[in-house]
């Protein structure tokens, strides 16, 4: 059984891509920080359908490099190994750069960038111990696209680009592959947004860009497709 870690995986796109590689036939490691004990939850119920052996939670905060080793740790014990990474946790607060306090900028630049650095770090030499892996960062169309009262947000993600390059370079001659989806608009509650039925269903589902992801980990490894950018076919038109 092939071993995925997933960040961010109690929400959102997150979420979605724990489901599918589970369905895929993954062993998945689900982290979070457990918010509310949604992580708990969440795990509680897919182990009721997927089993103990196949799913297990990992409290972590992928801003602190020992929760991040402690997660690892957690995983070499209970899965004997990795294969994927897949690395999503992020967050944003869209306001502009005069109203973001140093603790706001410092929360989006360590989760969405510090963070997939730690997680890589320590999942490279484990994916190495098994003669290849695959490391699946999401960033952002907000990585090409800069817009205002986004600095912090777009700061990380175009940051998420140039390492998720720079890396790629650096494993593929040990069959580690890594890839970066940079999605638009996704329907999710990130940053506090309401999911309502019959409201913004032109948005992207998570479960497409889990689609995406097990697209990646499908091709012959002979192949990589580094960057998979994805959007809604019909957003609203602008007036
Ligand atoms: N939704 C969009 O429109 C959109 C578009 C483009 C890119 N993205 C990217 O997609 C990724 C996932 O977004 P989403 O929409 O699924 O967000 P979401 O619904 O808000 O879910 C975020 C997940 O990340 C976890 N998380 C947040 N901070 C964390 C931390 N420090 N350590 C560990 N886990 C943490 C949250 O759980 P806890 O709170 O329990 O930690 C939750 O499981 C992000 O990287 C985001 O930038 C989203």
């Amino acid at each position: 059984m092939k071993v995925a870690i997933v960040t961010g995986a109690s929400a959102g796109i997150g979420l979605a891509i724990t489901e599918r590689l589970l369905a895929e036939g993954y062993a998945v490691l689900a982290a979070a920080r457990n918010s509310d004990g949604r992580l708990d939850k969440v795990v509680a119920e897919l182990q009721s359908r997927y089993g103990e052996q196949a799913v297990a939670a990992a409290v972590c905060d992928v801003r602190n490099f020992s929760s991040v080793r402690s997660m690892f740790e957690r995983c070499d014990e209970y899965f004997g190994g990795l294969d994927v990474l897949i690395n999503n946790a992020g967050i944003g607060h869209f306001k502009s750069i005069e109203q973001t306090a140093p603790e706001e900028w410092h929360a989006v630049i360590e989760t969405n960038l510090n963070g997939v650095y730690y997680c890589s770090h320590l999942a490279i030499p484990r994916m190495r111990s098994r003669s290849g892996g695959y490391i699946i960062n999401i960033g952002s169309l907000a990585g090409k696209e800069a817009f205002a009262n986004a600095a912090a947000y777009c700061a990380s993600k175009f940051a998420l680009v140039g390492f998720s390059e720079a890396l790629m370079q650096e494993v593929r001659y040990d069959n580690i592959r890594v890839s970066y989806i940079m999605p638009g608009s996704v329907r999710t509650s990130f940053t506090g947004r309401v999911v309502e039925a019959g409201v913004d269903e032109w948005k992207i589902a998570p479960e497409d860009i889990a689609q995406a992801v097990v697209n990646l980990l499908e091709l012959d490894p002979r192949s990589l497709i580094s960057r998979v950018e994805i959007r809604p076919s019909k957003p609203p038109k602008k007036a």
